[in-house]
């Protein structure tokens, strides 16, 4: 790691997120590719993210943010009524990503990090209550053992009790269709997806090498998953659906 090779993949995963790309990215990921191509409808992000979302929250690898614009607990119907303001941080390595989504987000006056997740996360003033990292996994070089790293810097930003969350497109293990595998290749090929060996059983060992409790759902190719110290609702539960 830190190699030049490694920046170099890093910097390929990242360089995608300028605004033509941006421009599409929702309509095609959430209208088009999670139904389609990874057969696993948006709801299914959406209800997650509705479920696990906190007051202070820290939205890591935001891309244009369109699921804290979508489901964030003080504007949707299942949040916390009490709740007067939405402590938000988005986190992300690409300039243009940072730029789009806090420009969408800027009703919550968002604190802004730009920051590789490979490297220890700066001096915060607090922790966080709720962190997200939806298809971000799937996005970074290496396998589990190597994005494992991610996942513990992040859990040294949680609040205790706190939870990670997110989503990840696995590449092995999973029910493909010849579109899904297709792209999959594709992505790989061109360094915008690193997740030929990313299975179920990786995530879920690097989520427990980290936290007490750990639920995940696989839904078509897509493992929807959180981690806490605090035993999570339903407990420790793993389940795959096809759809
Ligand atoms: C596929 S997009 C996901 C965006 C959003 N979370 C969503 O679910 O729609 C991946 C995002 O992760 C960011 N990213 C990729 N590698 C990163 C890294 N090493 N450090 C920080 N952000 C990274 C990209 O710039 C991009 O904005």
């Amino acid at each position: 790691m830190n190699t030049p090779q490694w920046e170099k993949e890093i910097n390929r995963a990242v360089r995608p997120y300028s605004a033509p790309v941006l421009f599409f990215y929702d309509v095609g990921v959430y209208s088009i590719w999670n139904p389609f191509i990874w057969r696993c409808p948006s709801f299914y992000m959406e209800e997650h993210y509705k479920h696990y979302a906190a007051s202070t929250h820290l939205e890591a690898g935001c891309g244009t943010g369109y699921l804290p614009h979508r489901c964030n607990p003080l504007e949707n119907q299942s949040g916390d009524r009490s709740m007067k303001q939405w402590e938000l941080t988005l986190l992300d390595f690409s300039p243009g990503s940072l730029t789009w989504a806090a420009r969408r987000l800027r009703r919550f006056k968002p604190h802004i990090i730009r920051h590789n997740l490979f490297l220890p996360l700066p001096a915060i003033s607090h922790p966080f209550e709720s962190i997200s990292l939806n298809y971000v996994l799937h996005c970074l070089p290496g396998s589990f053992p190597e994005k494992e790293k991610v996942i513990a810097h992040l859990k040294g930003t949680l609040a205790p009790g706190g939870v990670l969350f997110g989503s990840t497109i696995l590449g092995r293990d999973v029910p493909l269709s010849y579109s899904a595998r297709v792209v999959l290749t594709l992505y790989n090929a061109l360094g915008s997806f690193h997740n030929n060996h990313d299975t179920e059983e990786g995530l879920k060992r690097a989520l427990s090498r980290n936290f007490h409790y750990v639920t995940c759902t696989v839904i078509g190719a897509v493992a929807l998953f959180a981690a806490s110290d605090k035993n999570l609702k339903h407990g420790v539960q793993t389940q795959s659906t096809l759809l």
